[in-house]
């Protein structure tokens, strides 16, 4: 391959219909999905990407499943950063998040904070976990960080891009090279709307539960084949 993307984003659908086609309830889909992100990581980790970024949970996802839905989505979660700790050392990965951290419950991120904090020191390959998260709600949040600093009187005179960016979620997050989106849709759905101006996009219609890391390969070889322009000639 010529070239490897740096930052890989994904945002990993079709759970519940991977698990509607097998007539299983939708948390087998879920369940699945996780063990799927455990074999990506450490692919990705492996052949030296630097950082991915995976959509777990939307902010639409938190408002508008089901309860029960929802309480199982964050029991795995809470098991995930419990039980993947190990992989997490064992490959040098650091743990990052974005989203509304602050609005999930307190023993999410209680966990959250505790596999931040052992894995702080790795320094192979960040794995972000978009958690909580909207695209429009991270400029939102950062328009209102501006905000709350000027009142202080020490803002700038004038809202730059580089200025805005400062107060995003993960203000040192590069932006992702390759947006992957499984389940076919052709949508960001509210996906780092800023993050990914530039960046090459790649859907299938692979399901998340069955994206191995031949789909993988897939993706990096086509995004090996684009050149971009970033708007340039
Ligand atoms: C989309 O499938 C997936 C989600 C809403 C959750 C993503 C969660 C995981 C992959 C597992 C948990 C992850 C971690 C890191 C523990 P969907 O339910 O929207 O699928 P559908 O479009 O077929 O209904």
């Amino acid at each position: 391959m010529q070239k490897l993307p740096k930052h890989i984003a994904i945002i990993m659908d079709g759970n519940g219909r991977w698990a509607e086609q097998k007539k299983l309830p939708r948390f087998k889909g879920h369940e699945e999905g996780a063990r799927r992100v455990r074999a990506i990581t450490e692919e990705c980790a492996d052949i030296g990407i630097k950082q991915l970024t995976l959509y777990a949970l939307s902010t639409e996802n938190m408002l508008k499943r089901p309860k029960i839905e929802k309480d199982f989505l964050m029991e795995l979660l809470k098991l995930y950063l419990r039980k993947e700790r190990g992989t997490f050392m064992k490959n040098g990965i650091i743990f990052k998040t974005i989203g509304r951290i602050w609005e999930l419950p307190q023993d999410v991120q209680a966990e959250i904070n505790k596999l931040k904090k052992t894995t702080s020191a790795n320094r192979k390959m960040v794995l972000c976990l978009a958690l909580n998260y909207s695209g429009r709600a991270e400029i939102v949040d950062a328009v209102n960080g501006i905000l709350a600093r000027a009142k202080t009187g020490k803002t700038a005179a004038k809202v730059t891009e580089k200025e805005l960016s400062r107060y995003f979620y993960d203000p040192k997050m590069p932006e992702p090279d390759l947006l992957i989106r499984t389940g076919g849709e052709l949508r960001i759905s509210n996906f780092l709307l800023w993050q990914v101006a530039y960046t090459e996009l790649w859907v299938t219609p692979t399901l998340w539960p069955d994206f191995t890391v031949g789909t993988l390969y897939e993706a990096m070889q086509e995004y090996s084949k684009r050149h971009r322009r970033f708007g340039g000639l």
